[in-house]
């Protein structure tokens, strides 16, 4: 089966099944052959969507999974590369990344990923850990052993579980600063290439925007190590987010300079590929000819500009509001495309969105949003002040309103919000010492809750350790405070982590945000309509005020204070 996939997928069309009929008698193959076909599943409404984090069909991208394929098919052959998807939030980074993995899996390689996660401060490579993370669980002691070789000190102090299975592995000699360093990024690069040597590696990093200083090193290192070895380094960032001072512009620049990485650059999908995905979210059974209205389809693809999340959360807030809905597979409604009032913003949209939902709900969500790195039921649970079944409810809420969803499939228990941008606008609301308070809260929660296995929640609560240090007024506290411990346990493991790295803390400083408004502004004022990208907000002229300005009112009222037009 997976055969036949990949021939229909080849890029050439010489590789592909011929007809429609060759691929029947294939199927019929198998088929007969023993393997059952999987049961029809059913088209993607809103919670399987949810459930896989994904809401509708794949559309269009075909130039770029090109330009991926291109790459995995030269590193199939030896020639490793580290390839950036690049682009502002929501325009599809992370679901073109998603869409290539699976590829690439089918072609047999080891797909590895990491999260970068927002935050003043963060766990030193901790994206490479989660990677890594998860190829050392699912392989056996003598393999694993075997891989590691000589490194394997180095790699234990990144990824605990190797320490815990292999106890007996020495300590490594410490050396002096640099060095220290490089033996850690020379370990880890010997390490995935004699992953490579049996299984092609795709190791994938998302928003490295967000990565600290000593892993976008170690992904520079990377870069200029596997070029002769089975190894494809995706790593996917909003340019957006890029100033002059930012670590990632540093490390694109010698990069660059070395022609060390190609970059795949995401733009809104042209108008198409928009009707396309309304047609597919539609339940996918719409006739070719007219898969929706194109005077339906046309305005939602002006106000979006091809952003697809901001076409996903257009149409969702047009069928909470009842303006559409789906009937026989198409999009059906009843008001002219003047009437529907489509928001003209995403930040205009999703506070929208946000206020349909109850008030409780919202300071849930508010709470949730100061933990970047997901967020469980326990601490929200210990924090809230809600009871059991109530916090429940408003999950269930949260979670039907595609808000936010359950981390990798049900029962992780770790939830998460559907995309960062809808974070970032509650977070956003939260003024200074409220914020200071959750993420005390969230902090002394966590070490509780999380008592027994702290080290999966450390960069939230290192997190939560950066930004109650904020200036505000304390209460008391004494050295055996849960406090004063959660400071000193997280800051010694961010340094336990990696002793040897560069200072992880990033913080965003007043002069970085005064010039991201300035350029916000500029961005405004060239281009009429434009994305108001510098503030990494897809936001279109009408919502500039609220950009430049003070945000105030309600959480429950956005519409009418927050977003209005100036
Ligand atoms: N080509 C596409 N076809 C269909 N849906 C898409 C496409 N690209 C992105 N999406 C959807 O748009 C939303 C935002 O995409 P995402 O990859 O999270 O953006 P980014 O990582 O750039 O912020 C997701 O729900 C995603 O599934
Ligand atoms: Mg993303």
């Amino acid at each position: 089966m997976e055969d036949l996939i990949l021939r229909l997928l080849a890029k050439s069309p010489a590789d592909r099944p011929e007809t429609a009929v060759a691929v029947a008698v294939q199927l019929q193959r198998i088929i007969a052959a023993g393997v059952q076909p999987a049961p029809q599943e059913p088209l993607p409404d809103a919670a399987a969507g949810q459930q896989a984090g994904i809401w509708g069909r794949f559309v269009g991208r075909r130039d770029e999974m090109e330009q991926l394929k291109a790459a995995l098919e030269a590193m199939l052959s030896g020639h490793g590369s580290l390839v950036m998807v690049v682009g502002e939030p929501g325009i599809g980074k992370s679901r073109l990344a998603r869409e290539f993995t699976v590829y690439a899996s089918l072609r047999g390689a080891q797909v590895l990923t990491g999260h970068c996660y927002e935050g003043e401060i963060t766990v030193p490579y901790l994206p490479f850990v989660e990677a890594l993370r998860q190829y050392v669980r699912g392989r056996s002691d003598a393999a694993l052993l075997s891989e590691l070789g000589s490194g394997a000190p180095e790699v234990a102090k990144l990824v605990s579980e190797v320490r815990e299975r292999f106890p007996d592995i020495p300590e490594a000699p410490p050396l002096e600063g640099e060095a220290e360093r490089l033996r850690l990024f020379d370990s880890v690069t010997r390490f995935v290439c004699s992953v490579s040597t049996s299984e092609p590696v795709v190791l994938f990093l998302d928003d490295v925007h967000w990565a600290d200083k000593p892993s976008l090193l170690l992904l520079q290192y990377l870069a200029r190590n596997v070029r002769s070895d089975r190894v494809l380094v995706l790593a996917a960032y909003r340019d957006v987010e890029l100033d002059r001072t930012h670590p990632l512009s540093e490390v694109l620049a010698s990069l660059r300079r070395e022609r060390l990485f190609e970059r795949v650059l995401l733009r809104g999908l042209p108008a198409g590929d928009v009707f396309a995905m309304i047609s597919a979210i539609g339940q996918q059974s719409a006739s070719p000819e007219q898969p929706v209205t194109s005077e339906f389809a046309q305005a939602i693809y002006r106000e979006t500009e091809g952003n697809p999340f901001f076409v996903e959360e257009v149409l969702k807030h047009l069928v909470e509001e009842g303006k559409i809905y789906r009937e026989g597979g198409q999009w059906v409604r009843d008001a002219s495309v003047e009437d529907l009032g489509i928001p003209e913003g995403v930040r205009e949209v999703l506070g929208r969105r946000l206020s349909r939902l109850s008030e409780p709900c919202n300071r849930m969500l508010s709470l949730a949003s100061t933990m970047s790195g997901g967020f469980s039921f326990d601490v929200l649970l210990a924090v809230s002040g809600e009871e059991e079944a109530q916090l429940l409810d408003l999950l269930d809420e949260a979670l039907q309103a595609l808000v936010i969803r359950e981390r990798s499939g049900a029962g992780s228990g770790i939830y998460e919000f559907n995309h960062a941008l809808m974070r970032q606008t509650l977070y956003a609301e939260l003024n200074t010492p409220r914020r200071v308070r959750l993420h005390r809260q969230v902090g002394e929660a966590m070490e509780r809750v999380h008592a027994a296995n702290l080290e999966p929640h450390l960069t939230d609560l290192a997190h939560s350790v950066r930004s109650r240090s904020l200036p505000m007024k304390r209460p008391p506290s004494s050295s055996t405070s849960p406090c004063k411990r959660t400071n000193s346990r997280a800051g010694r493991t961010s340094r336990s982590a990696a002793n040897y790295s560069l200072p992880s803390a990033r913080r965003t400083t007043r002069p970085a945000i005064a010039t991201r408004r300035r350029r916000c502004f500029c961005a405004h004022r060239t281009s009429r309509g434009s994305w108001a990208t510098q503030c990494g907000w897809p936001v279109r002229r009408s919502a500039m005020g609220d950009l430049l300005g003070p945000r105030t009112g309600h959480p429950t009222n956005r519409s009418s204070t927050c977003w209005r037009k100036p």
